[in-house]
């Protein structure tokens, strides 16, 4: 496939090792390149099959605006931006492309999810809980991505209304680490989920950029892995 990869950070970096590793022909653009969404005009995309975005909080919106009017698949890993999910859904929709999203594009957090969903039934017997998370201390938004899809996936699993409190902590190099802590006066139930890399969230990317190739829609990737 022909790849746009937005963002050459510590993510993207990856990212371009797998693309490249699995035989696709890869353009890169960071922030310099992409400046005022240079990157992103309909010529310069003529010959993107689809966009994978791994960039930051601040530039997210445009870039999958300019992406998506210009008819282009995407992925986004970036984070910090669900909260207008449904205009970005409606965006797609509209413009008939196909688009993956998540905080999250590692498969070892998505089978840590199931965990969690599994998990939540504690909720219904006398167990509290909370959800730990730590990461670098550059990263720019918290909680953390993952840990707010961690406490929608338990608060619906476990048919209650209350959402488990996230405690975030920003701390050296750390690449991910969830914990979801259950506790009732018996006992405790301890899930961990600790990323040794950014490889399984650049690889889970690159895979669903491929599957993505003719299709239409708007998928969450937690929906979707299972067929990758
Ligand atoms: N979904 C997942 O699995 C997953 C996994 C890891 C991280 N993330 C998320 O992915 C994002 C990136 O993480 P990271 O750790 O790789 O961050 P990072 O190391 O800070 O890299 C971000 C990169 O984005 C570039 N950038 C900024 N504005 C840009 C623009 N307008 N166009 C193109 N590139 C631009 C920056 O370029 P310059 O260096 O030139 O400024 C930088 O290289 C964050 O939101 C993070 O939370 C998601």
């Amino acid at each position: 496939m022909r790849l746009l990869l937005l963002g050459r950070g510590k993510t993207g970096s990856l990212v371009a090792a797998i693309a490249a590793e699995r035989k696709h022909r890869l353009v890169i653009a960071g922030a310099k390149e992409n400046a005022s969404r240079a990157a992103l005009t309909p010529e310069r995309l003529r010959d993107i099959d689809a966009v994978i975005d791994f960039t930051a909080p601040h530039c997210v919106l445009d870039n999958i605006g300019a992406c998506v009017e210009a008819g282009k698949d995407m992925v986004v890993g970036t984070t910090g931006w669900h909260q207008h999910l449904d205009h970005v859904r409606n965006l797609v929709e509209q413009h008939g492309t196909g688009f993956v999203y998540s905080s999250n594009f590692s498969f070892g957090v998505n089978l840590f999810l199931d965990a969690a969903r599994a998990a939540a039934a504690a909720l219904r017997h006398d167990y509290s809980g909370q959800i730990f998370e730590r990461h670098h201390a550059q990263k720019k938004d918290a909680p953390s991505g993952t840990a707010i899809v961690l406490q929608q996936v338990i608060r619906e699993a476990s048919g209650q209304n209350e959402e488990l409190e996230i405690i975030s902590f920003r701390e050296g190099d750390v690449v991910g680490l969830h914990e979801v802590v259950l506790e009732s006066p018996a006992d405790r139930i301890y899930l961990c989920h600790d990323a040794k890399s950014r490889r399984g969230f650049a690889e889970g990317a690159v895979r669903a950029a491929e599957w993505l190739a003719g299709k239409k829609g708007f998928y969450d990737f937690k929906d979707v892995w299972r067929e990758l």
